[in-house]
């Protein structure tokens, strides 16, 4: 911890903090989903989601909540989940991966974290979004499941 610069990220709820709590979170996964919608280059990966994602984007943000050190919120209105379990219905290759972080790149960069908290949330989500790519590698869809 460097007293001048409050807990580094990571430890506690600072990170749910420099991100602006729920309300930060709940537009942060509101423009993600927005860039997602427009983006030529997220066109593949947007086709996986529902037309409406407003259920998406109360989970996402909800799961996002607890991931940074925030309330469990994933966890008490939606129950236990293992992100790389729960994405092998999907095809996620490195392209599906990377249209996915480019999303998160373009929606960290509309919120007014400080730079330091943007490089380090986009660094932090590639470790899922690689586990997700890997584990679907080991595990190619399911038969049966769409
Ligand atoms: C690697 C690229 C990724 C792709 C292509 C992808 C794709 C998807 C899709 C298609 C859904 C279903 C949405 C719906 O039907 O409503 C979903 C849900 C979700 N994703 Fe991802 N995702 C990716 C990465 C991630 C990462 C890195 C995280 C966590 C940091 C994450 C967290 C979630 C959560 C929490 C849900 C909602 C789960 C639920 O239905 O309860 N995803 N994702």
């Amino acid at each position: 911890m460097n007293p001048d610069q409050g807990p580094a990220f990571g430890v506690g709820d600072a990170s749910f903090q420099a991100a602006g709590g729920e309300p930060g979170l709940q537009r942060l996964v509101a423009d993600f989903y927005q860039v997602m919608d427009l983006a030529p280059e997220a066109a593949g990966v947007r086709a996986m989601y529902p037309a409406d994602v407003s259920d998406a984007r109360d989970r996402l943000a909800s799961f996002l909540s607890g991931w940074l050190g925030g309330p469990k919120r994933y966890a008490e209105k939606y129950g236990g989940i293992s992100i790389p379990q729960f994405h092998t219905r999907w095809q996620v290759g490195e392209a599906e991966r990377d249209a996915w972080l480019f999303c998160m790149e373009q929606a960290i960069a509309r919120q007014p974290f400080t730079p330091e908290f943007a490089e380090y949330l986009l660094r932090q989500l590639r470790v899922p979004a690689e586990r997700i790519r890997q584990v679907q590698a080991a595990c190619p869809m399911r038969p049966g499941r769409s």
